[in-house]
């Protein structure tokens, strides 16, 4: 594979990790990539069909029957446009099924890898970037915030029962650290951040500094 200069960031629901990520690519000049949005789109097609989410057989035949496309602020699968549908609770309930099935996670985790090749690399988020997409990236982070305030980020942007949506966090963060495979965790030689209390552009800056540092 040839050297493509990545940014990797992984870490827990609502740590920040799509807004930090979007606003450091912008900044660096990178494109930015969003992988929980192709899992998510892939869950509302099958949603839609009614297909078990669990059946790995079934995902994975839908998986290859389908074009997935994450722009800069569109998500379009088959053609439908996603953008809105793959953030409903519907949705968020069940992805984390969708994500425990390895034959879905090898396949997306190969057009991640196409993605960066194809531009050349790029800032990319999800759960297991670091530790199993991109090793060898120049920039590992590792995002994270506190349970309570994770949840209050949340309700901020999509309203909700505070501790009913912590509760939801605190179960999803469960299932997908103490999944097989790709469970979520700091990669080897990640830089862990702790946003809490932490503004927006206080970590971007510190972000952008440690770019220029390891990937310059
Ligand atoms: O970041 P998000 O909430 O959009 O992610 C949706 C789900 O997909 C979440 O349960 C974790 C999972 N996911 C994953 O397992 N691996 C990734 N690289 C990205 C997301």
């Amino acid at each position: 594979m040839k050297t493509v200069r990545i940014v990797a960031i992984d870490g827990p629901a609502g740590a920040g990790k799509s807004t930090i990520a979007r606003m450091l690519a912008e900044r660096i000049g990178l494109m930015y990539l969003d992988t929980g949005a192709m899992y998510r789109a892939l869950t509302v097609v099958a949603q839609d069909r009614g297909i078990d989410l669990g059946d790995e057989s079934q995902m994975v035949a839908l998986l290859d029957s389908s074009s997935i496309f994450v722009g800069k602020s569109e998500v379009v699968i088959n053609e439908e446009d996603v953008t809105t549908r793959i953030r409903s609770q519907e949705v968020t309930l069940g992805v984390s099924t969708v994500a425990t099935l390895p034959g879905v996670r090898a396949r997306l985790r190969d057009l991640q890898r196409k993605w960066a090749e194809r531009i050349g690399g790029g800032v990319v988020e999800g759960r297991d970037i670091a530790t199993v997409v991109f090793p060898e990236a120049c920039l590992k982070v590792f995002l994270t915030a506190s349970p309570s305030e994770r949840a209050r980020r949340r309700v901020e942007q999509i309203g909700g029962d505070l501790l009913e949506v912590e509760a939801a966090i605190t179960l999803r963060d469960q299932r997908d650290m103490s999944r097989a495979d790709g469970p979520l965790k700091p990669a080897e030689g990640a830089v862990v951040i702790d946003t809490t209390g932490l503004s927006v552009e206080n970590v971007v800056a510190t972000m952008a500094d440690l770019y220029r540092k390891n990937c310059g």
